[in-house]
């Protein structure tokens, strides 16, 4: 059996018996597929961990960057309460659109709203809203520019907030300094002002599964 077989055989087993998906997630799957967007969403398990780690927060407020069909938009917005609130933002109109009706079906539309635009533009956008301070930032949106946006996520944060980075492994490419690719520079760039910022605590775990070999980092915001 190869590697990436076993990886896929586990990822079932755990998803089967600690993260089973619904009929709302599975549609939502389906729905991205038939739209044509990638199957790049997190999986079943890493969404339940999202969803975890949201409730361990007591998460009332998430920012989402990156929503694709709205399919991880869903794990963490159903972490919140009736009156919580996540933004999420996604850069493609024709994805916030799938994702607007995943998140409709999912009965989570009064929770969960979708921006389109550059997050680049959409930040600055919502600092100038003065939103109360996120609970939760999960940076999912395109690597490159992923410094920005955890300069952003700590605009938007306060003391006890976690900003999570999904991808910061990507088959291992990360630890290599020579690597060109705009999304291993950002992501490294990312990581080092991530562990030299004084108001942040943070670790990297490497993971593997279904989506291959990649990982998360945590930060947790300090006072
Ligand atoms: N969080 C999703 C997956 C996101 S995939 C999930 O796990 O279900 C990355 C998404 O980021 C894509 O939908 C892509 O269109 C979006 N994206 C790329 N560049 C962006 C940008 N500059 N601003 C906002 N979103 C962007
Ligand atoms: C890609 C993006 C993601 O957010 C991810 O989890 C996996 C792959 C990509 O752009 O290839
Ligand atoms: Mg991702």
């Amino acid at each position: 059996m190869s590697q990436s077989q076993l990886w896929d055989d586990v990822d079932d087993y755990f998803t089967t018996h600690l993260a089973p998906e619904d009929d709302v997630l599975r549609a939502a799957l389906r729905d991205s597929e038939a739209a044509g967007l990638p199957s790049i969403a997190v999986t079943a398990p890493q969404g339940k961990l999202l969803q975890l780690l949201a409730q361990i927060q007591g998460a009332r407020t998430i920012l989402e960057l990156g929503t694709l069909g709205g399919y991880s938009t869903i794990w963490l917005a159903r972490a919140l309460p009736a009156d919580g609130r996540l933004v999420s933002l996604e850069y493609s109109p024709v994805n916030a659109e799938v994702a607007n009706r995943n998140i409709a079906r999912a009965g989570l539309d009064k929770i969960a709203e979708v921006r389109v635009g550059p997050a680049l533009e959409s930040l600055p956008q919502l600092a100038d809203e003065n939103p109360p301070p996120f609970d939760l930032v999960f940076i999912d949106a395109d690597k490159a520019n992923n410094p920005h946006y955890v300069e952003w996520a700590l605009k938007l944060t306060s003391a006890g907030s976690l900003i999570v980075v999904d991808n910061v492994v990507r088959g291992g490419r990360v630890a290599d300094p020579g690597n060109p690719a705009s999304d291993v520079q950002g992501t490294r760039t990312a990581l080092e002002l991530i562990g030299q910022h004084p108001r942040l605590s943070a670790t990297a775990i490497q993971t593997v599964g279904s989506k291959g070999y990649d990982g998360f980092a945590l930060a947790r915001v300090l006072p």
